[in-house]
């Protein structure tokens, strides 16, 4: 601020830049004013980092200058050669130029050399918002050492002529944007260039001549509406292409590796020896991609934006061996083609967007795929769909990418209830790194997500619907993980009171949340009891939480951690809140207000409530009674009521413990039965906040009472002895009433319910619902075998569910086995060689695996057949990872020892309500075998 007051007075006064003593000289700007022109027409206003603010002829104008880059606007009306831009004080090196609607001078050189740019080392020169190349003579490289030329136009298409750019002998790369230029300046392009880029939109010829001499050209960019045609075999050098054109037709040189087309190139078919590595199609037909991946066998990445949407992806795509990469996009594919992936081994990612699949390609599923990364943003998947994950191969995948698809929901197992024990479908993905599920609808974080996926280090789950955090979902066993929860309608982060204990102890969160700017100032937190526990955390050990939960803030735009710990309260309902009363809870404990509610016995509180505040000022009591009020209670208020307290074990109760006691405003009777009790008051007096105020019914202040005056006073009548009793008893019948055994069953519950959390119980497949109490896992060569066991089970009135008997045709064949898994009780896997041969059926046996250890009960039952020739003392170690498993934890039976069917008969459990005779179909299918 001093320095642009200086400068102002100065250039007030008419400084003219010569006389000025060597202590201001640290203070002259870089950039100036040209000396000798009056401030109407430039003035300096002033710089901030990078930007100096000029008025030229009343219009403000920015100038930018750092350490690499210098940019200059011409406003209207003004030019280089007009002598009045403003300019450095000293000659100065920038590589890189940039001016922005200048008309360019006939000689460059000297307008630049006159804004003090050293033009030895400016290398760089773009030229934007350009009105108009001027003469047809002119020659923009002249007396300049440029590399890199960008003239860019928006309206008005100044054309390039063959002189423009004749002295640019050393440019590398020549960017041309809504610039046209002629046939011969295109024939007399610099042979030094290596990156070219033509886009007026309007090329209609590129002539081999011009390409041929270009021999080190290495990029080329062109967009056109009007180029038909473009012969890149002969840019023998060429490694990438970018056009947007409608070309009919294209070769291209054995160098070329990237490709990229849009428009109508995209469906073009390349002519010449492809050697393309990368390709990106906007627009293509299928049956061009078709054509390049046939053309082009060492393709490695394709993406491909569909030009129809619907049918594309039914054509199968030829076998890509080397393809790696795979994108596709907006084509609203219900289905990918199966040959996609089986023709494609090495395929490591794969990325499909925005589509209208329902179920996941089920190739995924059973074909050992190497994939490494999968997306399937905005397509419409379901939460049974990607069920069909846990018996995915993909032991390999680090980045899953889900987002986008709104009808997925939670992917935790255990239904709607959180079951600690419970496993999402992507429990087998081990080797998961990132996992995007933003916008998913999700609404919590899954258990197994903390301890089954080691690997895991990016959790985004932004733009979902999670309202509720525990503090288990802040302990995780990776070493670092981020959760983005961004975007959610977090209500409420719950601990319990022996997780506040150990968050004080224990080492910090691993886990780094990211929440947004719009979380903090629209925060949606509910501050009360639940988030009790967590805000005394964060006051008693801020940095055990992660920064973004401890920065959290209440509606109030007070931060939780400093919002008083008193008013983080939820209000207790009836029963067992007493009726006339109002209760609030904090996590720890319960105030009750019971005033001015005409009370005239004290109300029963159950001694589940762990009531610490009692008001019940401003009543009718009078009594208190010796109940045991709630033993923890440190305020009891009984001001204004009609107590007498006569009775010593009356007061004595009231003043258990360490109580605070407020008892003014009641007719206390000073005489003699009652001064063991005044005695009692006095000497817990300090112990009564409203000591001063307390007086006998007569007026007299206790505090002023003189002791052994009490003997002189007046006895208490027998007729009031008898009503006491009477209150007593009735109060003594609501207690009973209240701590019935259904007002203790709800009180439990609304206990357990704020405090606990929400309910836990294990989702059970309940053996009324199943529909099979067997399904049976075979390879088609053993199809004789499972019919025998059928007959044999289903003789007994037991239901077994055979794949080629029961399915429905045309459903997806992975969503039939996981549904038949989870609709049997058991799953019977007939082993042999050929069951571990066939794809789908050991993708059936990890269908019932999954189910298996998610529920932790006996599901699976192996059957060895004698066609299984692997020597059974090496079975486990001979088998795939899952099965060796298996094989080691559940019981298995051999076809053909000696009491097989017996233990077979055992195993397999019959139904609840015996079926009197298996249906129809079933009873004549089975007859067929
Ligand atoms: C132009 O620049 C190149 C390297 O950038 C240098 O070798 C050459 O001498 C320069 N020529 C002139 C005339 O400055
Ligand atoms: C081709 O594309 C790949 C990846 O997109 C890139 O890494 C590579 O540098 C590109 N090659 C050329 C010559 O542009
Ligand atoms: C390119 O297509 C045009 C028709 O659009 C045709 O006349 C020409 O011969 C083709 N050029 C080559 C090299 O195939
Ligand atoms: C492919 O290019 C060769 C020359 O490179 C040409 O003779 C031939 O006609 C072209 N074929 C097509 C279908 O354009
Ligand atoms: C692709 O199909 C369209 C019509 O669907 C046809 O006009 C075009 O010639 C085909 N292109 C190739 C390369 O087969
Ligand atoms: C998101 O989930 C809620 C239930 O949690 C459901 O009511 C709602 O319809 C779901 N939204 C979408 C788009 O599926």
């Amino acid at each position: 601020m001093p320095k642009v007051a200086v400068w102002w007075c100065l250039i007030v006064c008419g400084w003219n830049g010569g006389a000025t003593s060597h202590e201001l000289k640290e203070d002259i700007p870089v950039l100036q004013c040209p000396p000798n022109v009056n401030a109407s027409q430039c003035l300096y206003k002033g710089h901030q980092a990078d930007e100096f603010l000029f008025s030229l002829q009343g219009k403000d104008v920015t100038v930018k200058y750092g350490a690499k880059h210098f940019k200059l606007s011409c406003p209207q009306g003004i030019n280089l050669e007009d002598g009045i831009l403003p300019a450095f004080a000293h000659p100065t090196a920038v590589p890189t130029v940039t001016l922005k609607g200048c008309t360019p001078p006939a000689a460059l050189a000297p307008a630049l050399a006159a804004l003090n740019v050293s033009l030895t080392t400016l290398t760089d020169l773009t030229l934007r918002a350009l009105p108009a190349l001027p003469a047809e003579t002119l020659s923009l490289c002249s007396s300049l050492n440029l590399t890199l030329l960008e003239l860019e136009a928006v309206r008005g298409r100044p054309t390039l002529f063959a002189d423009t750019l004749k002295d640019c002998t050393g440019l590398v790369t020549l960017r041309l944007m809504g610039v046209i230029i002629n046939l011969a300046a295109l024939n007399l392009l610099p042979v030094s260039l290596k990156q070219l880029a033509l886009c007026s939109g309007s090329l209609e010829e590129l002539p081999p001549t011009a390409l041929q001499r270009l021999t080190i050209l290495e990029r080329l960019e062109i967009q056109s509406d009007r180029l038909r045609n473009a012969p890149l075999a002969v840019a023998t050098n060429l490694r990438a292409v970018v056009i947007r054109a409608p070309l009919s037709n294209l070769t291209i040189a054995a160098k070329l590796e990237n490709v990229t087309l849009s428009g109508g190139a995209a469906a073009v078919v390349p002519n010449g020896t492809c050697n393309v590595r990368s390709l990106r199609l906007g627009g293509a037909p299928e049956n061009a991609t078709t054509e390049w991946l046939r053309s082009c066998g060492q393709l490695k990445a394709l993406t491909w934006y569909c030009a129809a949407r619907g049918t594309a992806g039914r054509i199968p795509l030829p076998p890509a061996a080397s393809l790696e990469n795979l994108r596709v996009y907006r084509c609203r594919l219900d289905l990918v083609n199966e040959a996609w992936l089986r023709g494609a081994p090495a395929l490591s990612s794969l990325e499909l967007m925005d589509h209208a699949a329902t179920a996941l390609p089920r190739e995924l599923l059973v074909w050992n795929v190497a994939l490494r990364s999968l997306s399937l943003r905005s397509t419409e998947l379901n939460r049974e769909s990607v069920r069909a994950l846990e018996i995915a191969e993909l032991l390999q995948l680090r980045e899953l990418d889900l987002s986008d698809n709104p009808s997925l929901g939670d992917l935790c197992g255990g239904g709607s209830n959180v079951d600690v024990n419970a496993v999402s479908a992507l429990v087998r993905l081990r080797a998961l790194r990132v996992l995007k599920l933003r916008g998913t609808n999700a609404t919590r974080l899954c258990p197994d997500w903390r301890r089954d996926l080691p690997a895991l280090n990016l959790l985004d789950l932004r733009k979902n619907n999670i309202s509720r955090l525990q503090e288990e979902d802040l302990q995780w066993s990776q070493e670092s993980v981020t959760v983005e929860l961004c975007d959610n309608p977090l209500e409420t982060v719950s601990y319990s009171g022996e997780q506040y204990r150990a968050a004080l102890v224990e080492p910090p969160s691993r886990v780094n949340v990211g929440l947004c700017k719009n979380d903090i100032l629209a925060p949606t937190l509910r501050c009360d009891c639940d988030v009790y526990w967590f805000a005394h955390a964060l006051r008693d050990r801020p940095g055990h939480a992660p920064p973004a939960l401890a920065a959290l803030r209440c509606p109030g735009g007070t931060l939780l951690r400093d919002t008083p710990l008193e008013d983080l309260t939820c209000p207790v309902p009836a029963p067992p809140c007493p009726h006339a009363c109002r209760c609030a809870a904090t996590g720890e404990a319960v105030s009750v207000s019971c005033n001015r509610a005409e009370l005239d016995a004290v109300p029963s509180l159950p001694s589940e409530l762990p009531v610490r505040t009692l008001d019940l000022s401003h009543n009718a009591l009078t009594r208190l009674g010796t109940v045991a009020l709630p033993a923890n209670l440190t305020l009891l208020d009984v001001s204004h009521n009609r107590l007498q307290l006569v009775d010593l074990e009356e007061v004595e109760a009231a003043l258990n413990a360490s109580r605070l006691l407020r008892i003014a405003g009641n007719p206390l009777r000073c005489e003699c039965a009652a001064r063991e009790a005044m005695a009692a008051l006095i000497a817990a007096s300090p112990r009564i906040e409203d000591w001063s105020q307390v007086r006998c019914s007569d007026g007299v202040l206790i505090a002023a009472l003189q002791p052994g005056a009490l003997c002189a006073r007046p006895a208490l009548t027998a007729a009031l002895v008898t009503l006491l009793a009477a209150t007593a008893f009735a109060m003594m019948s609501i207690a009973v009433f209240l701590t019935s055994r259904r007002a203790r069953k709800r009180i439990k519950w609304f206990l357990w319910w704020r405090w606990r959390g929400a309910e836990i119980e294990a989702e059970e497949v309940d053996a009324k619902d199943a529909r099979y109490e067997a399904f049976v896992s075979f390879a088609t060569n053993e199809a004789g075998r499972a019919a025998k066991l059928a007959a044999r089970l289903e003789s007994q009135g037991r239901r077994l569910c055979l794949h080629h008997r029961d399915w429905a045709p045309g459903e997806l064949i992975t969503e039939q086995i996981a549904r038949s898994v989870r609709d049997s009780r058991r799953t019977i896997v007939l082993l042999s060689d050929a069951f571990l041969d066939s794809a789908w059926a050991r993708a059936e046996f990890r269908a019932a695996w999954a189910l298996t250890q998610r529920e932790r009960k006996p599901r699976l039952l192996l059957v060895l057949l004698p066609e299984l020739t692997v020597p059974r003392s090496t079975l486990a170690a001979a088998l795939p990872a899952d099965l060796s498993v298996a094989v080691a934890t559940c019981t298995y039976l051999e076809w053909d020892e000696p009491r097989f069917w017996e233990r077979l008969e055992r195993a397999v459990p019959l139904p609840l309500v015996s079926v009197a005779s298996p249906d129809e179909n079933a009873s004549k299918d089975a007859q067929r075998y």
